[in-house]
């Protein structure tokens, strides 16, 4: 199967030999699209109170695990650690964006985490987007990818990869130690990638972010899949064509994992949803499940969808992408609770995916949606802005993948749960246990 190479140790770089073969992208189109409903196997449950905060002092959004190269979550020495945007709770919720600074967690079971400090000291942009962490355990180093962001009304976003950090473990917790060398990865090219300037007239939003590191399962190819966007001739926020999120893709072409090509999208959604976030891969059975986020705002005209995750499946990485049950949709927020989850993160389990993610706005009920739109939020008094805005993890998911079909099956209300991390090279590409 596909997850075969993973567990040979192979050396970095060099893989079997054989390059990745690039092809053309996928599509996610509007017909799958108008496929799109909220069924219980697909929606998550209302979250119930949940008191248990990660951070007094910090807003805590999009978060992901410290993996080893192949994939599977890491356990140093007992601890299993998190990386997450964090900004402070002096902030009204909506002015976190700008403000974003990666801090890490850590934990000995995977729900009870400690916060431990910034994940860097000198990283490259005005504030930091998400990404994904990496622990090569030979080297004994973190690669850390994630997005160097401009601020405001520049809003500029390139790959970034900062490396050399490492874990300094002790009875009690966890201190990231080292100098730190931050490089930048990528930068939209014009041509493969829509660059912010080409789209400037047409949209509501730009993406050139998010990178997530994996090791390809054939190849033993260093890769990223990251949230960006297709040129395209749309003219406003009006024309569907304005709406062309995909699936970007870039290949290390050195070791040191600090040179970088990009290789064209492996999916598409054009004239479907301007955004394709936090793309990421669980490989089972062979196949590859790639899922994406996105936002009720972000589909184009004439469709719509739920704040959700999405998925496709394929059998390779430039393969024929299926939406996940006809439509895309893996875990819709229910109808009651229409923004109360975001930035949902999906790691094999065993032979199912738990998914993580972060409180959003859960105050916000489908009554008050009429008198209080997500829209209309930022115009409240800050207090009432924060009491409506979770800003912490989630309780986790269980959803069963079964071909092209999926099923939230349990939620775990007790935690915020990430995988039971394990030793490298024993568990195939993440499959944890
Ligand atoms: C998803 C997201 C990411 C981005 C971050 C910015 O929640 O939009 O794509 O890195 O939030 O806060």
């Amino acid at each position: 199967g596909a997850i075969g190479a993973a567990g040979l140790g192979l050396s970095i770089g060099t893989g079997t030999g054989a390059a990745v073969e690039t092809g053309e992208p996928s599509a996610w189109t509007r017909e799958h699209a108008n496929n799109i409903e909220l069924t219980d196997d697909l929606t998550a449950p209302v979250i119930d109170e949940n008191p248990d905060v990660i951070s007094d002092d910090y807003w805590v959004w999009d978060t992901w695990p410290l993996r080893y190269r192949d994939g599977s979550i890491a356990k140093i020495n007992g601890w299993q650690i998190v990386f997450s945007l964090t900004a402070s709770k002096d902030l009204v919720p909506g002015a976190r964006h700008n403000e974003a600074t990666i801090r890490y967690f850590y934990s000995r079971n995977g729900h009870d985490w400690t916060e431990g400090g910034t994940a860097f000291e000198n990283p490259l942009g005005h504030h930091q987007w998400a990404g994904s962490a990496m622990y090569d355990h030979e080297q004994d180093q973190i690669y850390h990818f994630y997005t160097a962001t401009s601020p405001e009304p520049e809003f500029r976003q390139r790959l970034a990869l900062g490396k050399g950090a490492s874990l300094e473990t002790g009875p009690h917790g966890v201190d990231l130690v080292g100098d730190q060398e931050h490089v930048i990865m990528a930068e939209a090219d014009g041509e493969l990638y829509q660059t912010l300037e080409q789209s400037r007239d047409q949209g509501i939003v730009y993406a050139f972010r998010d990178p997530w590191y994996f090791r390809h399962p054939e190849t033993g190819e260093d890769m990223v899949v990251f949230e960006g966007n297709t040129p395209t001739d749309g003219e406003d926020p009006s024309d569907p064509r304005s709406y062309n999120g995909n699936v970007g893709v870039a290949r290390a072409t050195n070791d040191d994992l600090t040179e970088w090509e990009l290789l064209p999208p492996n999916l598409e959604a054009i004239e479907v949803n301007q955004q394709l976030e936090r793309p990421h891969y669980v490989f089972q059975d062979g196949k590859w499940y790639l899922f994406v986020l996105s936002h009720e705002f972000t589909f184009a005209p004439g469709l719509s969808g739920p704040d959700a995750l999405y998925g496709f499946v394929a059998d390779s990485l430039y393969g024929d992408y299926e939406p996940l049950n006809e439509s895309g949709l893996v875990l819709a927020n229910p109808e009651a609770a229409p923004f109360q989850g975001y930035s949902w993160l999906a790691m094999p389990q065993g032979n199912d995916v738990l998914v993580e993610s972060f409180e959003n706005f859960r105050g916000l009920d489908d009554t008050s949606r009429g008198e209080i739109g997500l829209d209309e939020v930022g115009f409240l008094p800050a207090e009432e802005q924060k009491e409506l805005f979770g800003g912490t993890l989630a309780p986790s998911l269980k959803v069963q993948l079964d071909g092209t079909e999926t099923r939230v099956v349990a939620e775990l209300n007790d935690g915020h749960f990430i995988p039971s991390g394990g030793s490298p090279n024993g568990n195939g590409n993440g499959r944890g246990r």
